[in-house]
This record gives structure tokens, C-alpha cells and sequence, in this order.
């Protein structure tokens, strides 16, 4: 689980990579450990042989040599001053040379693969080591020696070695946790922290995040998160007072409903007075009033957030249009408006027929409104189509056009109306219907010589 966080994942992956490295520093670093034990056996055998030069005839006892080449801890020594002249120290070797290393003029790859070998020898073996003398003592040395002794020297310090990288991956990884857990865990948990305080109430603006890390990017995030809250703390804010507004909105339309549907009682009486000028007056009293109780009516169902979850059934759609040809009062082309309706008799969609015959009589109604406020009349079509993912039905007209004022706004609630009269909640309310179907109400196409609504209904 330790390993799952963002710290346990640094301290693992530093102790990978810094041992990773020194497995890369590890092998050189043996080579170069066994140049230098074998450059200094031979430095020790030229020291020894140079015990030789002391003697007229370059010889020592047998007791001597032996001793001198122990202090070297070699076996033989052959020191060659110049072409004719030889110091030779040697002793008796219990078995053949093995190999031979030439230090003169080995290049890296060669020291490094014959230390590697040396470390996998296991018996004892004897070697001879060529190397120069130093400060110019001869041409060249030469001695053989036990390998062993370099072997184990060998094992003993890639040991350390080993045990340094482990020291120093543990010491840095500790500092890397520690610094990675400060500069990075803690602020990221504060900020999810923040985040869980303020997602409790957003409406506390003093919940919203007071940026502070001096990490950039942190504090690029904490910024945004800032930026995202007080937005978001505004937006809510302005809401609740919408809905408050909404609310009294609500009461007094209903309020004034019933006083208007009153008033409307009333003024039915004054229809029928004898007076002239009152019976002139009076339908048109009557007729404002009722617009009045309209709007009433269409703001408290709008009020009601959402409409309710459609109920669907097969219905056949001829017959709906037929009863919206009634209450439209379409039946006998009374304003010249007439209506025809392009879709077999027996179409049939699977819909919520109540709400699908608010939605169609929204676009009838708007079209014969048209029609009849600007040119007296016109026509009026109904199609409907099967397509690959349902049906289709479209409502166009012979009227003017949509004005430009209303395109803009069109589906938006009390905004889209131009009409005297009108609410502007007809096409919101039945997008929003045809919506809830999972369908779209959208504008086909709109000009001077009439307009087209399209519905798109998907159908199991
Ligand atoms: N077929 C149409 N031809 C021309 N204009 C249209 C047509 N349909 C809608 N409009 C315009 O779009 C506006 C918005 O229509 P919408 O039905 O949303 O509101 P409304 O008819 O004004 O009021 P109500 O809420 O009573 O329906 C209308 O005022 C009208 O100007
Ligand atoms: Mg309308």
C-alpha cells in the first residue's frame, strides 16, 4: 500500500535508479582496482630488484631473494635495464603460467573483461604481469604472481563498493522521500482537502482556496481551483436568488389568476349590456383578460422546473392532428388559414400523446398566428417520416418568416416572443417536451415565403 503513494513510489524508484548507476560506475571502477594492485606489485618488484644493482655481479643469496621477493609478494622478477642487461629475482613456481597481462598498452575493454574473468577464477592460479618501470629504472618488468590474493582483494572491494551505493540510494532516497513528501504530497493533500471542505458547502465563499504553494505548477492548479470556485460560489449564489424570484414569481401569477378569472366573469356580464359603446368595449376587455390568464397559466407551468417523465403509447397520428385542427378552429378555413396534413393515414408513432399534442399544437398555433397577423391566411403542412433511427415530423407554413428578433432567442424561455401577445414560452416548452422523449425540436428552415419546424422522435 506504502508503495501505491506518491512518496513510496519515489523512494522505490530512487533506490532502483541510484543502484541501477552504480552497477554502470561498479565495473570500471573493479578494473581500474585491479590495474592498480597489479602496477603496484610491480613497483614493489622493481623495488626488489633493484637490490640487485648493490651486488658486483647483479646476484644475491638464494636466502636474500627469497626474501625480497616475499616483501613483494611475488614470485619472480625479471627487471630488463637495457638491451643486454637483466636483473632476475626468482624462486621455485609449483605450477605453469596461466595468463599473462601486458599493462603496457592494454586498452579499457581488455582490463575490464580480464578483471571481470578474474573474478570468476577459482583455483590457484599463477600469472605474469609486463608492465613498464617506473621513472625510467629499464624497458621493461616483468613478474608472476598468485591470483588469489588479487581475486580475494578484488571480492573485498567490489563488497564495498556495493555497500557504499546501498549507503548512499538509502541516504538519498530518504532525502528525495522527505523532500517529495513537503514540496509535492503535502500541498497536493491540501488541495484535495480543500477540495472535500468546499464540496460540502459551496455556497462559503470563505471555503474557496487561497492559492499559496510556490511550486509553479501547484500553484497553477491551486489558481484554477481558485478561479473554478468563486465562479461556481457566484453562480450558485445567483440561482438561489433566481429561484427566490422564481418562487414570488410563481405566487403572484397564481394570485393573479384568480383575481383575473374573476375580472373575466365580470366582464362577461358586460357583454351583454344595452349600452353601445360598453358592448363595443367589451370583447375586447374580454380578450385582454383572457390573454392576461394565459400568461398567468403558462408562467405557473413553466414554474414547475420539470416536466413530468413522459408516459409513452401508440397512438395514430392522424387522429391527434384532428383534434388540434379542432381547437385551432382550423376545420373550416375560418381565417383562411387551411391545413394539410403529408403522412399515411395509419402512421403511427410511439410517444407521450399528451405531451406530443401540446408540442404540435404550439407549432400549429404559431403558424396560423403568423399567417393571420401579417398576409390573412395561408397553408399550413403536417409530415411525417420513418427514418433509420425513428420518425420524423415536420410542421411548415406559408407565412412570413420567422423575424430576426425572434431567431436569435427562439427556444429560450419569455425571450423569444415578438408576437403582441405572446409569452415566448410556446417553442421552450415544447422543446423542452420533445427533449424529455430524447428527440430534438429545431428550426428546419426559415423565409419570406414561409418556415418549417423539424421534430426528430426516436421509436423503439
Ligand atoms: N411559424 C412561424 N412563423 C413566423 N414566426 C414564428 C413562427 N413560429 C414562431 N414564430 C415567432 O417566434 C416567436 C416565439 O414563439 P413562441 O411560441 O415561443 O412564443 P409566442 O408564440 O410568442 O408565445 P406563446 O408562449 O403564447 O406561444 C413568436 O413570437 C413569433 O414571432
Ligand atoms: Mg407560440
Amino acid at each position: 500500500m506504502f508503495f501505491r503513494t506518491l512518496s513510496g513510489r519515489f523512494l522505490l524508484l530512487t533506490i532502483i535508479f541510484v543502484m541501477l548507476a552504480e552497477v554502470v560506475i561498479f565495473v570500471p571502477s573493479v578494473a581500474r582496482f585491479r590495474e592498480d594492485y597489479l602496477q603496484q606489485r610491480l613497483e614493489l618488484a622493481q623495488l626488489a630488484s633493484l637490490a640487485l644493482l648493490a651486488t658486483p655481479d647483479d646476484m644475491v643469496t638464494p636466502e636474500l631473494a627469497d626474501e625480497l621477493l616475499k616483501n613483494a609478494e611475488v614470485l619472480n622478477i625479471v627487471l630488463r635495464r637495457n638491451e643486454r642487461r637483466e636483473l632476475i629475482l626468482s624462486s621455485p613456481m609449483l605450477q605453469p603460467v596461466m595468463f599473462t597481462y601486458d599493462l603496457r598498452d592494454a586498452s579499457a575493454y581488455e582490463l575490464i573483461k580480464d578483471a571481470m574473468v578474474t573474478l570468476f577464477i577459482n583455483d590457484e592460479e599463477i600469472v605474469r604481469v609486463i608492465g613498464r618501470p617506473v621513472k625510467g629504472a629499464g624497458i621493461e618488468i616483468e613478474t608472476t604472481l598468485e591470483i588469489m590474493p588479487l581475486r580475494n582483494a578484488m571480492l573485498v572491494y567490489g563488497q564495498n563498493v556495493f555497500l557504499l551505493s546501498l549507503l548512499i540510494s538509502v541516504i538519498s532516497s530518504a532525502m528525495l522521500f522527505v523532500a517529495v513528501r513537503f514540496s509535492i504530497v503535502r500541498p497536493i493533500r491540501r488541495l484535495v482537502g480543500n477540495m472535500m471542505t468546499y464540496q460540502q458547502d459551496p455556497e462559503d465563499a470563505t471555503r474557496v482556496i487561497a492559492p499559496q504553494s510556490r511550486v509553479v505548477e501547484l500553484r497553477a492548479a491551486e489558481d484554477t481551483l481558485h478561479d473554478l470556485q468563486t465562479q461556481l460560489t457566484a453562480n450558485l449564489k445567483q440561482k438561489e436568488r433566481l429561484a427566490q424570484l422564481g418562487e414570488a414569481v410563481a405566487k403572484i401569477s397564481h394570485d393573479l389568476r384568480n383575481i383575473l378569472t374573476t375580472t373575466q366573469l365580470l366582464a362577461d356580464r358586460i357583454e351583454m349590456s344595452e349600452d353601445p359603446t360598453v358592448a363595443r368595449i367589451a370583447p375586447k376587455l374580454v380578450n385582454s383578460v383572457g390573454r392576461a390568464i394565459n400568461l398567468c397559466e403558462q408562467t405557473l407551468k413553466f414554474g414547475k422546473a420539470e416536466e413530468a417523465a413522459p408516459r409513452p403509447e401508440h397512438f395514430k397520428l392522424a387522429e391527434l392532428v384532428d383534434e388540434i385542427i379542432d381547437s385551432e378552429n382550423l376545420r373550416d378555413e375560418a381565417e383562411g388559414v387551411k391545413i394539410r396534413c403529408e403522412f399515411a393515414p395509419d402512421f403511427a408513432l410511439t410517444a407521450d400523446r399528451e405531451q406530443m399534442f401540446r408540442v404540435i399544437i404550439n407549432l400549429v398555433r404559431n403558424a396560423r398566428q403568423a399567417m393571420v397577423a401579417t398576409q390573412g391566411g395561408g397553408e399550413i403542412c403536417v409530415r411525417a417520416d420513418r427514418t433509420p433511427s425513428g420518425a420524423e415530423l415536420k410542421v411548415c407554413d406559408t407565412g412570413p418568416g420567422l423575424p430576426n428578433a425572434a431567431k436569435d432567442k427562439l427556444f429560450q424561455p419569455f425571450q423569444g416572443s415578438v408576437r403582441k401577445g405572446g409569452t415566448g414560452l410556446g417553442l421552450a416548452i415544447a422543446a423542452e417536451l420533445v427533449r424529455g422523449h430524447g428527440g430534438t425540436l429545431e428550426l428546419a428552415e426559415t423565409s419570406e415565403s414561409g418556415t418549417c419546424f423539424r421534430i426528430h422522435l426516436p421509436q423503439k
